[in-house]
């Protein structure tokens, strides 16, 4: 794969903004973020399962929603915790969340609203118990590097695979979607 995720979360970090500061308050509240965890994944499928479509996803196959009631909660732990100080083994656990979603086939176009409704529900949440505007800033900024994660994974598989099925170089593929998206 070309993406290199320790890089990709190097560049992240310095394009979302995400700073040393942002990792010791994450770290201050990562009890918090243990506690609330279950809650923010109940709203989290509660709101995936209104959409027709991502309701038949999340229910097929036995135990699916289970499991990803607790992947979702250690995800969400994750963001306080850095893994390993939001180093490789947490750029690679990202990239991986991508590719299993890339796997499963669930679009851009679900995966960006879902992340704006973990970041509404923890806002509400913030605020009912008074918690400070930086948590809420460096958890914004933590969810916005691991969306690009997910979304970056979709580009990065689909030229991969496009690539290696017709032997194109990768400047003819660029070209060739300059020229398609002109002719849109
Ligand atoms: C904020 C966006 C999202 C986050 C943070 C997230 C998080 C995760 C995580 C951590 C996993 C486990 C990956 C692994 O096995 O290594 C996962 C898997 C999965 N996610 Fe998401 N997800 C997001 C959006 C979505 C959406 C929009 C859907 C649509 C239904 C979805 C459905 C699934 C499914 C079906 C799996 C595989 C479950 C299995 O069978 O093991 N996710 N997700």
């Amino acid at each position: 794969m070309a993406l290199d995720p320790h890089v990709f979360m190097s560049a992240l970090e310095k394009r979302a903004g995400f700073t040393d500061e942002d990792k010791a308050v994450l770290n201050s509240y990562a009890d918090w973020g243990s506690e609330i965890a279950s809650q923010m994944a109940d709203h989290f499928y509660a709101y995936l399962g209104r959409d027709t479509e991502m309701n038949t996803i999340l229910h097929t196959g036995e135990g699916r929603i289970h499991r990803l009631h607790e992947t979702f909660t250690q995800w969400f732990h994750e963001m306080f915790t850095g893994i390993d100080d939001w180093g490789p083994a947490y750029a690679d656990r990202r990239w991986k969340i991508g590719l299993v979603h890339v796997r499963i086939g669930i679009g851009p176009q679900h995966v960006v609203p879902a992340m704006a409704t973990v970041i509404h529900e923890v806002g509400k949440r913030l605020q009912i118990e008074g918690k400070s505007e930086s948590l809420k800033d460096a958890l914004s900024r933590i969810c916005m590097i691991d969306l690009a994660f997910i979304e970056q994974a979709y580009v990065e598989v689909s030229s991969e695979a496009v690539l290696r099925e017709t032997g194109w170089t990768e400047g003819l593929f660029r070209r060739l979607i300059t020229t398609g998206a002109r002719s849109m």
